[in-house]
C-alpha cells in the first residue's frame, strides 16, 4: 500500500518548531511518510503564530497559494494547527472552505483521527485546551543534526494585556524532569552539541518536586560536552540559585533572554508585566557579579497604547543602560480576547514606526560597539555549518549566542567546538582566526 505523504510547514516560535517535531513523531508513528515537497503531499499543515497580525496575514496569503494546489489535487487535506487554530476554531472552516483540518497546540494525539475523517470528506476539528497535556511521552521526530530544543513547559499563566498566547497555549505545565533528562541523553547519544530547553516562562517550570535551576543542573549533567540553552525567561521567577547553577556549569550558555517590553513602569504596569526597572536592572547587576561574561538579549515592544514619547524614551534608556547583545523589537499589535484590546490603539502607525526605527538603530549601535570590544580575546565556538558567503569559511555560534565566522582547515569539522581568537566585528557577526580545537568543552 502507498503511504500517505504529510508535509508540514513551521510558523512562530521555538515552541512552534519544537511541536511540530511532536506532530511529526505521532504521524510517522501511525505510518505516515513524511515529505519535504509540497506537490507530492496528501496532507498540507501549517503550524501557525497568532502573536501579532502580520503573523496571521502572512498564512492567509500562503493558504491562497496551497488553495491552487488543492484544485489541482482536490484529494489534498489541509490542515491548521498551532496558535490560529485555537484562536479562530472553526471559524477558520467558514471562511475557508479549502481548511480540512483545525486542530490546536494540545489536541495533537488526536491529528490521525481527525485526518481520516477528513479524507472520508468530513471537517477534523480539534481545539480543546489540556491542563496536563505535555506531549512527555513521545519521541520528537527529529533528523540528525547538532542543535534540538525540547518544551520543557507549555502554556503562560502570565496574562500580559497585550499578549494572546495564554489564550492560544493554555495553562503553564510542566513534563518530568525524568522524561526531559532522559531525552537530553538521547540527543547526547545521538551526536546532538546543543539543546535548548523551551517554555514561554522556564522560570515557573515545576514538576511538583524540582524548579528549574534542578531541570537545569541535571540536564548540564547529562554531558559535559553538549550545551545547554533555555528560553524564555521572565523577571519576575528568576532566582539568584538559576544564576549560581549557570555560572558553576560549563556547559550551560552563559546567555539569557530576558524581555523587558518597555521602559516604563507605567507601561510596564499597563502591560501586567508584574516587575518594576529597578527590580530588572537589579537581576541584571547581579547576573553580571555572579556571571561575570554572561550576555543577555531582550524583547521590546514599541507604541502599547497611551505609551507617550517621555515613556517611549524610558525604552531606549534602559536599552542604552543594559547594553543588550541582541533585541527583538515589534510594533504592538491589538489582539483580540487580550485586556489590552479593549484600550483605544491610539499610537499612530507613522508614530511606532519612527519609534521602532529608534530602537532598532540604538540596538545596532550598541551591539556593535559591544562586539567591538571582544576584538583580540579569544572564545569556544561549536561549527554548525558552512558559511553562505564563502566557501573557505565555517559559521558557528559562541555560547553567548553570537555568530562566528571561522576558517576551514586545520581539520576542524562541522560539530567540534574550537577556540578562536576574534580579529574583526560587525553588530551581528564576529570572525576569528583557529586556535585550536577543544576536546572536552571547558569555558
Ligand atoms: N513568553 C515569551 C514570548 C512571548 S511572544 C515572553 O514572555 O517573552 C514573544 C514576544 O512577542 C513578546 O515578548 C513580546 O515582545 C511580543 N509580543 C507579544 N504580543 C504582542 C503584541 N500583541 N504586539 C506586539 N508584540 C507582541
Ligand atoms: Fe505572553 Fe507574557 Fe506569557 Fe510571554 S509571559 S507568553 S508575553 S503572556
Ligand atoms: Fe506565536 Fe503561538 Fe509561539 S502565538 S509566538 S506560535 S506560542
Amino acid at each position: 500500500m502507498n503511504k500517505n505523504k504529510v508535509y508540514i510547514e513551521t510558523y512562530g516560535c521555538q515552541m512552534n518548531l519544537a511541536d511540530t517535531e511532536v506532530v511529526m513523531g505521532i504521524l510517522n508513528n501511525k505510518g505516515y511518510e513524511l515529505t519535504k515537497e509540497i506537490d507530492s503531499a496528501d496532507v498540507v499543515l501549517l503550524n501557525t503564530c497568532s502573536v501579532r497580525d502580520n503573523a496571521e496575514q502572512r498564512i492567509h496569503g500562503r493558504l491562497g497559494n496551497i488553495g491552487t494546489l488543492k484544485q489541482k489535487n482536490p484529494n489534498m487535506v489541509i490542515g491548521i494547527l498551532g496558535c490560529m487554530a485555537e484562536r479562530l476554531r472553526d471559524d477558520l472552516i467558514k471562511k475557508k472552505k479549502m481548511v480540512d483540518l483545525v486542530v490546536g497546540p494540545d489536541e495533537y494525539r488526536r491529528l490521525p483521527e481527525l485526518i481520516d475523517t477528513a479524507f472520508a470528506g468530513g471537517k477534523g476539528i480539534g481545539v480543546k485546551l489540556s491542563r496536563t497535556e505535555t506531549y512527555e511521552d513521545i519521541e520528537p521526530y527529529r533528523e540528525e543534526g547538532l542543535a534540538a530544543w525540547i518544551s520543557v513547559m507549555r502554556g503562560c499563566d502570565k496574562f500580559c494585556t497585550y499578549c494572546v498566547v495564554p489564550f492560544t497555549r493554555g495553562r503553564e505545565r510542566s513534563s518530568k524532569l525524568t522524561s526531559v533528562v532522559e531525552e537530553v541523553r538521547l540527543l547526547s547519544e545521538r551526536g546532538f552539541r546543543e539543546v535548548t530547553l523551551l517554555g514561554q516562562n522556564v522560570n515557573s517550570y515545576s514538576d511538583g518536586e524540582n524548579d528549574f535551576a534542578d531541570l537545569l543542573t541535571a540536564c548540564a549533567e547529562v554531558d559535559n560536552n553538549l550545551r545547554i540553552r533555555f528560553m524564555t525567561s521572565h523577571p519576575q521567577d528568576l532566582s539568584d540559585k538559576l544564576l549560581y547553577i549557570i555560572s558553576e556549569y560549563s556547559n550551560i550558555c552563559n546567555y539569557i533572554h530576558l524581555p523587558v517590553q518597555s521602559g516604563s513602569d507605567r507601561v510596564l504596569k499597563e502591560m501586567n508585566r508584574t516587575y518594576t526597572i529597578e527590580h530588572y536592572l537589579g537581576i541584571i547587576e547581579r547576573a553580571r557579579k555572579i556571571i561575570p561574561s554572561v550576555t543577555f538579549s531582550t524583547d521590546i515592544i514599541v507604541g502599547f497604547p497611551t505609551e507617550t514619547e517621555e515613556e517611549h524614551k524610558m525604552t531606549l534608556d534602559i536599552m542604552a543602560k543594559v547594553r543588550y547583545d541582541g533585541a527583538f523589537m515589534f510594533k504592538y499589535s491589538p489582539r483580540k480576547g487580550t485586556r489590552a484590546f479593549k484600550m483605544e490603539d491610539d499610537i499612530p502607525e507613522n508614530v511606532k514606526s519612527r519609534r521602532l526605527t529608534e530602537i532598532i538603530d540604538q540596538q545596532l549601535k550598541i551591539a556593535y560597539e559591544i562586539n567591538q570590544e571582544l576584538i583580540g580575546t579569544e572564545d569556544i565556538v561549536l561549527v554548525e555549518n558552512l558559511s553562505k558567503k564563502s566557501d573557505q569559511f565555517y559559521s558557528g555560534r559562541t555560547d553567548t549566542n553570537k555568530i562566528v565566522i571561522l576558517p576551514i582547515g586545520n581539520n576542524v569539522k562541522i560539530g567540534d567546538f574550537v577556540k578562536v581568537k576574534l580579529y574583526k566585528a560587525t553588530s551581528a557577526t564576529l570572525f576569528g582566526d583557529f586556535i585550536e580545537i577543544v576536546d572536552v568543552y571547558r569555558k
